[in-house]
């Protein structure tokens, strides 16, 4: 059988027949039978936009891999900061690149005094973390001549660097703000996630982080390192495109992450669950949402359509999280709303399954995060995904400016009518 696809032109008769590669064709095929034609893909859903090495996924499989690795392996035997390596370099570290990696992106944690002292200090006390946090990444880059310098290799992977330390620091200065709390220096010698929750809940001399939280956090970190061409992503990709500076291509990426339909959905699972109250109501619950009322937050996903890998390895990381800080009031909510739609024919039929979101904001709220603070923890570690995603873009020749074509269905043109005669 040949690896080809024939495409006829009814009105003409013409035909084009193009190669399929990895399962795609190129559409520009059509072009050749008409320079006008093109195609119609509200919301990609039937397109790929780049070719990309990093994150292999299969939806109905339920496979997720980072540079070929199952995600399974790298959150039982890996580090976050060992899987942005992998992330961003194609390969595992050896011993010494590891230590290097992790020893520079430590001594890139602190951020200008300025940013505190006078950019978030202007926010009003109540402002949502994640506007701080897209804001303040975008301002991060102003501090950096070198910020532009983006097809310069070196300076490129020092504002890699700079960004991936710093987010967390930006992240925990964002809440400590909002608390009113004094801002808690980055401290050289802890890991990546302990010294984060330590900038974030540090109250006192004596405040230790148990490492089973800390490591609780990493696995959380590397699970939403990468998801290739999600929202966010694309939008990375889009913006970085007009060759935008790491900085705001970030900040951009990271505004889509806010919608409530992306990475602001363990935030709304938390609500949906504190919501529905008790075990009792789930039945109720469950009959709005088939009848149209909303929907069953951190449930579905785009291309999950069997289960996401990544909510399993979420569930037992709550369990070993809870048996820390005690079990959250909202898992049994949780757990009876996942047995009855999981057995109901509407997310049956739909393949809505849980998503990585379902699970993931009980933990946040176990470890002691406010929910506003959720999609600020799943924007940190997707800094990573994004800036690999970057670094591809720019290094892929296929690549241009990102332009989709529309299909106009606007008025045809007509004379401009005076305003006393409309
Ligand atoms: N609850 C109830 N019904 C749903 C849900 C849900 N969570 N998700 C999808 N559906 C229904 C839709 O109403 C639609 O039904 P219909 O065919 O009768 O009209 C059908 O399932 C298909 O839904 P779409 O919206 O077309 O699916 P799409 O792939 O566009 O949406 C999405 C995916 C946005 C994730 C969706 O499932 C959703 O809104 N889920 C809830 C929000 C959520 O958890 N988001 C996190 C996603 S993971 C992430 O971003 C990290």
């Amino acid at each position: 059988m040949a690896d080809t696809i024939t495409i006829i032109d009814d009105r003409t008769g013409k035909k084009v027949t193009v190669a399929i590669t990895g399962g795609t064709f190129p559409s520009s095929a059509l072009r050749e039978l008409d320079p006008n034609l093109f195609l119609y893909d509200p919301a990609f859903l039937s397109t790929a936009s780049c070719a990309s090495a990093i994150t292999y996924l299969d939806g109905d499989a339920g496979i997720l891999r980072y540079r070929g690795y199952p995600i399974e392996q790298l959150a039982e035997h890996s580090t976050f900061l060992e899987v942005a390596y992998l992330l961003l370099n194609g390969e595992l570290p050896t011993g010494d690149q590891l230590s290097k990696w992790t020893h520079d992106v430590t001594h890139h944690t602190m951020i200008h005094e300025n940013m505190r002292k006078r950019f978030v200090d202007g926010f009003h006390y109540d402002a949502h973390p994640m506007g701080m946090f897209v804001s303040a990444t975008a301002a991060l880059g102003t501090f950096y001549d070198d910020a532009k310098d983006i097809f310069d290799k070196q300076s490129f992977d020092k504002q890699v660097l700079r960004l991936i330390a710093k987010v967390p620091t930006i992240a925990a200065m964002c809440y400590r703000f909002s608390e009113g709390l004094p801002f808690v220096l980055p401290n050289n010698s802890m890991p990546y996630a302990q010294n984060f929750l330590n900038m974030m809940f540090r109250i006192g001399e004596d405040h230790a982080i148990d490492p089973v939280l800390a490591r609780a956090m990493d696995i959380l970190f590397i699970l939403h390192a990468d998801h290739e061409q999600n929202c966010g992503t694309t939008t990375m990709r889009v913006v970085s495109s007009a060759n935008s500076d790491p900085y705001t291509s970030t900040a951009a990426a990271a505004s889509a992450l806010y919608g409530p339909l992306h990475g602001g959905a363990n935030e709304a699972v938390v609500r949906m669950l504190s919501e529905i109250g008790s075990i009792e109501n789930v039945p109720s619950f469950i009959e709005g949402v088939k009848n149209g009322s909303g929907r069953l937050m951190g449930f579905g996903h785009r291309v999950y359509k069997n289960f996401d890998p990544r909510a399993r390895i979420i569930k037992q990381t709550a369990y070993d999280v809870f048996e820390v800080t005690g079990k959250n009031p909202l898992l049994d909510i949780a757990l009876k709303l996942e047995e009855v739609a999981l057995e109901d024919d509407y997310f049956v039929k739909r393949k809505l399954y849980p998503n990585v979101d379902f699970y993931s904001g009980l933990i946040y709220q176990a470890l002691g995060f406010p929910v506003d603070m959720f999609t600020v923890l799943f924007a940190i570690p997707r800094t990573v995904g994004w800036l690999a995603h970057m670094e591809e873009l720019l290094g892929d020749k296929e690549q241009k400016i990102s332009r989709p074509r529309q299909w106009y269905i606007g008025p045809d043109e007509r004379d401009y009518t005076a305003i006393n005669k409309r």
